[in-house]
């Protein structure tokens, strides 16, 4: 694994970063199989950068792929939803052909169907052990990435690629559907992208300590790349030699 931890003055700085690595990821992927995979993460951090591929003529959307890295298994319509949030502020402003979107279904099936459905659908779409070019990801306020939290049996799932998570703990507030680490740590590149000096903590633990237990800090992609894009709160508790 190759880690890269790069500090940004802020979360317009971090979205530009991103877009970049982005165009250059996707263009290599397309030159190479024809369309480019990418998994994106919900809450509030990432909204600026959504905003901003949005406006972003070189990407080839046509030939991009969008996947859900989790879920809060609530109706679309909630204010609470990750793919509406990621429509709103992405996916409708793009000319992007509907078969290359794929929600997380959260209606008119259990948590538990709406996880088999999306793995045989993962399955199906890659036909091996899904390897996506990018994933996107954030920390909550808990060291939780994707809706791995910790005292869940998610965090220690060792071969599904996607599972529900029912209700522990009020950080969650929702049940949850979410990808697995044996699915985030096949990606080729993986992105924590975390903004808020709240968290500075957290990303000092998972930065600093090889041995933590925070579900964040157990993101590892076996062969691939792994990248920190932070701001400056964020990354306030670290010192040169731990970036
Ligand atoms: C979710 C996300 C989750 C998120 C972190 C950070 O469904 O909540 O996928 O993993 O990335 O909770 O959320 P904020 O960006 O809102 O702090």
């Amino acid at each position: 694994m190759v880690r890269e931890v790069l500090v940004f003055k802020d979360n317009e700085a971090m979205a530009e970063f991103a877009i970049e690595k982005w165009e250059e990821i996707s263009q290599g992927a397309i030159d190479e199989r024809g369309y480019f995979t990418v998994a994106l993460s919900g809450g509030r951090s990432p909204v600026l950068l959504y905003e901003k591929l949005s406006a972003a003529k070189e990407l080839k959307w046509d030939q991009t792929h969008i996947f859900m890295v989790d879920e809060r298994f609530v109706p679309y319509e909630s204010d609470w939803n990750n793919y509406r949030m990621i429509t709103e502020t992405l996916l409708r402003r793009v000319n992007i052909p509907e078969v290359n979107l794929h929600p997380i279904l959260t209606e008119e099936v259990s948590m538990q169907a709406s996880a088999e459905k999306y793995e045989e659908d993962l399955i199906s779409f890659f036909t091996t052990l899904p390897r996506f070019d990018l994933i996107v990801l954030g920390i909550g306020m808990d060291g939780h990435t994707a809706s791995l939290f910790q005292g869940t049996s998610a965090v220690s799932e060792k071969k599904r690629l996607v599972v529900p998570v029912p209700l522990t703990g009020a950080a969650m507030r929702y049940e949850r559907v979410t990808m697995t680490f044996p699915l985030l740590n096949n990606a080729e590149n993986v992105m924590f992208f975390v903004n808020g000096a709240d968290k500075a903590e957290f990303v000092r633990e998972v930065i600093k300590d090889e041995n933590s237990s925070l579900p964040a800090a157990m993101v590892k992609p076996k062969s691939g790349k792994l990248i920190f894009v932070l701001d400056k709160g964020v990354a306030s508790l670290l010192t040169r030699e731990q970036n």
